[in-house]
């Protein structure tokens, strides 16, 4: 599949109005992006699980309209919002030419999230899936003819220009980004992983603790930019390349221990890319390393297989085997609510994607 692909050539400009509603989640990354080039293009693979309860719920009501500038209006959890605006108009000019029809309907668009918005957990990328998989209802709605993977395919096509991490969001359980050796791959699109997966690793759980609900004081997007002249830019894209056929093995194994491995690595390895740009900084909090060294220690008296992730910012989200859920929610409640800020945390696991309401 190439961009042009995508481009939609015909469509029936007759149909006066409809609506369409999905539900997207939000994922967690394994092997991280970080790094992009022009247009999207992560600078190295990634992959991650799709979680199940973390989701953004959105309805898109469309109307036939006349004048020829994108019109639409966003309402979040039933309030107009006009904060989220200035993002999707920048989407709809991303995405435009793939789909000619934006221009020529008014669009109410309403969501909202299953998790606190307060919560500082990334909506971005099942907010951004949600509205392009519902665009992609509209384009169907305007008879076009789709064949095979084309919906999922250009959902995800479109959630990346969005939002990269946005294009893992489609599918479920694991979700392959970025051109790479060792897996079917796309830097265009998210790709369900079809590799062998242990029985160890069904119904994964992660347990996210919300250490700082705050807005982060670098964005992912500036993030990214600082991967451009990163001096360990060419080894760390490299190294993603290595975890990612690692894991594969890992996942067909269901070696637990080499799983905590990669995952921790790339945490701290995500985290590492942050303090070494320039200019630097640090996203993790006091409250974090204490979570990092509870795990730690947790895991060595317990013989666990309890791990740690996180993505661009301070919250921790806790991965094990569903084997030991009783156990480590008991160990959570015990020992790592009290670093959670007011004590808020979330319980998740893996979630088979997105679902049209
Ligand atoms: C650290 O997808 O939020 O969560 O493409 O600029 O919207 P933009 O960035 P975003 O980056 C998230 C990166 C990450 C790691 C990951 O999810 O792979």
């Amino acid at each position: 599949m190439t961009e042009q692909d995508f481009i939609l050539k015909t469509y029936n400009s007759n149909i006066k109005s409809g609506s369409v509603k999905w539900s997207s989640p939000s994922n967690i990354a394994l092997v991280k992006y970080w790094g992009k080039k022009e247009n999207q293009i992560p600078e190295n693979p990634s992959i991650s699980f799709t979680l199940s309860d973390c989701k953004t719920i959105t309805e898109v009501i469309y109307t036939k309209k006349k004048s020829n500038d994108f019109s639409f209006d966003v309402f979040f959890e039933g309030k107009k919002n006009e904060a989220f605006k200035p993002k999707i108009q920048t989407f709809f000019e991303r995405i435009e030419t793939y789909m000619p029809f934006l221009r020529d309907y008014y669009f109410k668009i309403e969501t909202s999230n299953t998790f606190p918005h307060s919560s500082g957990i990334a909506s971005s990328a099942s907010g951004m899936s949600a509205i392009a998989l519902c665009l992609m209802s509209i384009e169907e709605d305007l008879d076009t003819d789709h064949i095979d993977d084309y919906f999922n395919q250009k959902a995800s096509f479109l959630a990346r220009l969005g939002s990269g991490s946005a294009c893992r969001s489609i599918e479920g359980e694991l979700v392959v980004w970025g051109k790479n050796e060792s897996t079917e791959s796309s830097d265009l699109f998210g790709v369900k992983f079809e590799g062998e997966v242990h029985p160890n690793f069904k119904e994964y759980q992660d347990a996210i603790l919300l250490v700082d609900k705050g807005e982060k004081q670098v964005s992912s997007t500036v993030g990214h930019k600082l991967m451009f002249g990163h001096p360990f830019a060419k080894e760390r894209f490299s190294q993603a390349h290595n975890n990612l056929a690692e894991l594969k093995a890992i996942l067909a194994s269901g070696d637990l221990k080499a799983f905590v491995k990669i995952v921790e690595s790339e945490a701290l390895t995500l985290h590492a890319m942050m303090m070494t740009s320039m200019p630097y900084f640090i996203l993790m909090k006091p409250n974090t390393l204490e979570i990092i060294n509870k795990i730690w220690a947790y895991r060595s008296e317990n013989d666990s297989n309890i791990c740690f992730t996180l993505d661009a910012g301070a919250n921790v989200h806790v991965l094990f085997p569903k084997a030991e859920k009783e156990q480590v929610y008991e160990f959570i409640k015990s020992e790592l609510v009290a670093y959670c800020q007011n004590g808020h945390y979330i319980c998740d696991s893996i979630g088979k994607g997105a679902k049209r309401l």
